[in-house]
């Protein structure tokens, strides 16, 4: 795949490719403009591989949703202006979503905005991340509090990275790659159900890496024309993409942050939308169960009692937080028999459907 999107004011190239690019693939100039990648510890040997002898600045973030705070964001700005970056400057982050969510933001406002370039490593930052922009960082303890809109200039998706992924975050990413299928592809629906065992084993799987560029630049095409129609999440498109997460983060925050990975949360929240959908009749029951089933077969628990065992009165609470909350209601995305719709539902509701599913 190698195209480009329109986001709102913004054109976007999407690149996907086995082998990582180098440094001139991914914009860096040799004008004196100035190149700044920006990584984690887990990340760090693929910048390097990506930067070369270019030239360009490094800086190193801690890893994980910890380091996704402002002192992340300063990092990156004090190691822009100590490279010299000017506003013809090239930010280039090279890493999950964390990584390119913090980058992006950086870019965003450095000089009321530089160049960017991303490079998502892990499936979950490929599949939806990095494409689209959304960026943001964490603050008071909310996730995202602060963010802008920038989407890159280009979003470099080389497979290859992800072979040095830890297994329980290629199968976290996963959930996202059934959950873009659901709403925008149904051939790669039935990519990923006749193919379990070959993704389910990891990226190094001869038929899961012959899969990958494929999968990846569908599910990178089909979250590119969600954002394409609704490029700052004014309409109903964009909100589709949120498919499973009301559940999920409510759950994930219910839990105990750091106890579920996301697609976890966000598998359990598929199932729980599906359940939500076949009772107000919107979602064909053979569809709901057809999307159980792959959820099932990809590991993922979608019993109604999670084993991270929290109460319907824990969850309902933690969705009161839910920034998707709108006058009085909460809003929920559900299956349809191909793609998805938004219901608006009271949360006494969702109770009693948590109740009944008997998850106390
Ligand atoms: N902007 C958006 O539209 C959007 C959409 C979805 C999620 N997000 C954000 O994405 C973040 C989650 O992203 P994530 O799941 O990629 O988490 P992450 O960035 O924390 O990466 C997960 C872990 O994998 C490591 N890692 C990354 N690439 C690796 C590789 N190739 N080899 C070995 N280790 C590697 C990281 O260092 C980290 O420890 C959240 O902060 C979420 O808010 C943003």
């Amino acid at each position: 795949m190698n195209r480009e999107y329109v986001f709102g004011s913004y054109r976007s190239r999407l690149v996907v490719t086995r082998s990582l690019p180098d440094a001139e693939a991914v914009g860096h100039r040799n004008n004196g403009a100035k190149t700044l990648f920006v990584c984690d510890a887990n990340t760090e040997s693929i910048a390097r591989a990506i930067a070369g002898d270019s030239g360009a600045a490094l800086v190193v973030l801690p890893p994980g949703e910890g380091a996704k705070g402002w002192n992340s964001v300063e990092a990156i700005l004090a190691a822009a202006l100590k490279a010299s970056l000017a506003r013809d400057g090239l930010f280039v982050g090279v890493g999950g979503g964390v990584v390119t969510d913090l980058t992006a933001f950086a870019a965003s406002v450095y000089m009321r905005g530089a160049r960017l370039s991303l490079v998502p490593t892990t499936l979950l930052a490929m599949a939806d991340a990095a494409i689209g922009g959304k960026t943001g960082f964490d603050l008071y303890g909310l996730k995202n509090l602060v963010g802008t809109f920038r989407p890159a200039d280009s979003v470099h998706l080389p497979t290859d990275a992800l072979s040095t992924l830890p297994a329980r975050e290629w199968l976290s990413g996963f959930a996202e790659v059934i959950k873009t299928a659901i709403l925008g592809d149904e051939s790669l629906l039935d990519t990923i159900e006749s193919n379990v065992e070959a993704f389910v084993s990891g990226p190094a799987h001869p038929l899961a890496a012959e899969l990958l560029p494929d999968l990846v630049s569908r599910c990178a095409a089909v979250k590119a024309r969600i954002v394409e129609a609704d490029p700052t999440e004014t309409g109903v498109e964009r909100a589709l993409l949120n498919l499973g997460h009301t559940f999920g983060h409510a759950l994930e925050s219910s839990a105990g942050l750091g106890r579920l990975t996301h697609g976890e949360a966000v598998a359990w929240g598929i199932a729980r939308s599906c359940e939500l959908g076949r009772s107000l009749a919107i979602t064909p029951p053979e569809r709901a169960e057809r999307i159980l089933r792959i959820l099932t077969a990809y590991g993922y628990s979608t019993s109604p009692r999670h084993p991270a065992g929290s109460s319907a009165d824990a969850i309902v609470a933690a969705m009161a937080n839910d920034k998707k909350k709108k006058a009085g209601a909460l809003r929920f995305i559900v299956p349809l028999e191909s793609g998805a719709t938004i219901v608006k539902v009271e949360e006494k509701a969702i109770r009693v459907l948590l109740k009944e599913s008997s998850i106390e």
